[in-house]
């Protein structure tokens, strides 16, 4: 079928053919999530940059539609959202008609500026308005719109970043069409060089009655894994302004992988929702995937909580994935060996499904390591694991199968997580592995660690290694392709 390739990801959204980028305009409405994304219909590199479009009932099963806005001789069409306008505020409905509006970055070499266009059929065709630009400041960078209705002020608030000035800027309308600025936000520890992608979402603490806000930031630069990624901001908003509570020094990072990037979340759901791009620009245009070229990672449910470290973001995979997944192996017991010759005896193999682990954490002083290889073959594994001494979970990847495409793909990366961090002085792992892919979660959702690997489609085995596993499940993900 279109979705059958060695590289080509199962349970996660990747267009039939060509190009993907940022995801965009995440939105739900009359029963069916709207993945926008920029995509080129022409290529399998980055160019002419389109809103491509899926819809999907359950955010894994996706049906992939024309796409949506395509560029024109006034410019690309870059990143942005899309809001159901149930209030005809804008007045683009006609007959009583819900309008769904997008808001993105028309792109022209030297200057970027905020535009509209909407649909009046439930995001099949779309009208782009006659009076663009709704914002342009004259600059060259000035992009990614992420757009939501904020209640209290009964206004649309905007947040949308000057790039290069890493500076996030928010602006406030009462009809999508004028709008007017209202604060800005900087960082000055934030690493790397450019911010992207932001969005804003306000979010119940886990356990109390208060909420929060939290600030997702794309930079272009400069991640513990390299590259492009993703850091994070708790915080509150007024109405016209966000300030964070993070102290100065305090980076927070949403994932520690080095393929998560310009994530955004779904707006009009009662769960926050979040969806990123499977990939880095290091090395993005150069993958050895075929006859696409991009995918997206898991859809994830977020929590904010509170623990000794503050207000932290909570990551898991979203919910709908548990339908797609059945029972293939099931272990407790003591011993690693006893494990593996299980797992060899009855013949375990996969690419597509979710590991899980729980294993108690030797005593403060040992050193040692714990883990799992996965998509094992010949010379080809992926090495998913938990170093003692460094006290930090970690995904190798250097001998996953094809990495020497671009020299910055090969790699082991890590993310700090304290020994007295682990509840109880166990670690559970969640490690979702598809055609091309491995998500880690550690601790439901303390860690993210999400990577692209390129294995022989052969490479389907496992091996653990290390002390003090006391129970393992592996359930196979369904395809959700017809
Ligand atoms: C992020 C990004 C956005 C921009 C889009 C262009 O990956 O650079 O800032 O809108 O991609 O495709």
């Amino acid at each position: 079928t279109a979705y059958n390739q060695p590289f080509r990801p199962q349970y996660h959204f990747s267009p039939r053919i060509n190009w993907t980028n940022d995801p965009n305009g995440l939105v739900y409405y009359d029963g069916e999530y709207h993945l926008f994304y920029q995509y080129n219909p022409k290529g399998i590199r980055w160019g002419h940059m389109t809103w491509g479009h899926a819809v999907s009932p359950d955010l894994f099963h996706w049906n992939e539609l024309p796409p949506a806005i395509a560029e024109d001789e006034k410019g690309m069409i870059f990143s942005g959202s899309c809001v159901v306008d149930a209030k005809n505020t804008s007045g683009f409905g006609k007959n009583g008609q819900i309008p769904m509006v997008a808001i993105y970055t028309n792109h022209r070499e030297t200057n970027q500026s905020q535009h509209l266009a909407y649909s009046l059929d439930r995001g099949r065709a779309w009208t782009k308005y006659e009076n663009n630009p709704v914002i342009d400041v004259q600059k060259k960078d000035f992009r990614d719109p992420n757009v939501f209705w904020h209640e209290p002020s009964k206004r649309w608030v905007m947040t949308v970043v000057l790039p290069t000035e890493k500076k996030a800027v928010f602006y406030r309308s009462a009809n999508l069409k004028q709008w007017e600025k209202t604060g800005e936000f900087a960082s000055a520890d934030s690493p790397g060089n450019i911010w992207e992608c932001p969005a804003l979402l306000e979010m119940p603490v886990a356990g109390s009655k208060r909420t929060k806000w939290l600030l997702l930031m794309s930079i272009g630069a400069g991640t513990p894994a390299g590259g492009s990624g993703m850091q994070y901001y708790i915080g509150d908003f007024d109405g016209k302004s966000f300030r964070s509570d993070f102290k100065q020094g305090d980076v927070r990072f949403v994932d520690y992988g080095k393929d998560y990037y310009a994530a955004i979340t779904f707006n009009n759901t009662p769960r926050k929702i979040s969806l990123g791009w499977l990939n880095n620009w290091q090395y993005a245009n150069d993958i050895p995937t075929n006859p696409f070229r991009g995918a997206m990672t898991l859809p994830r449910d977020l929590k904010i909580v509170q623990s000794k470290n503050g207000y932290e973001l909570r990551q898991e995979a979203a919910r709908e994935i548990r339908p797609l997944t059945s029972d293939s192996f099931q272990w407790r017991g003591l011993d690693t060996k006893e494990l593996n010759r299980s797992i060899d005896s009855n013949r375990i193999k996969g690419d597509a499904y979710v590991l899980t682990l729980e294993a108690e954490l030797p005593g403060q002083t040992a050193t040692g390591d714990l883990g799992v290889k996965v998509r094992k073959g010949a010379g080809e594994e992926t090495i998913v694991g938990y170093n003692v001494a460094r006290q930090e979970v970690y995904v190798d990847r250097t001998h996953s199968g094809q990495t020497g495409f671009k020299k910055e793909f090969s790699g082991r990366f890590s993310a700090p997580l304290k020994r007295e961090d682990s509840p109880n002085g166990r670690i559970k792992m969640q490690i979702f592995v598809d055609r091309s892919s491995v998500e880690v979660f550690v601790n439901d959702g303390q860690v993210a660690l999400t990577n692209l690997i390129f294995p022989k489609p052969a490479s389907q085995g496992f091996e653990f290694f290390g002390d003090g596993f006391r129970a393992v499940t592996i359930r196979n993900i369904e395809s959700v392709w017809p």
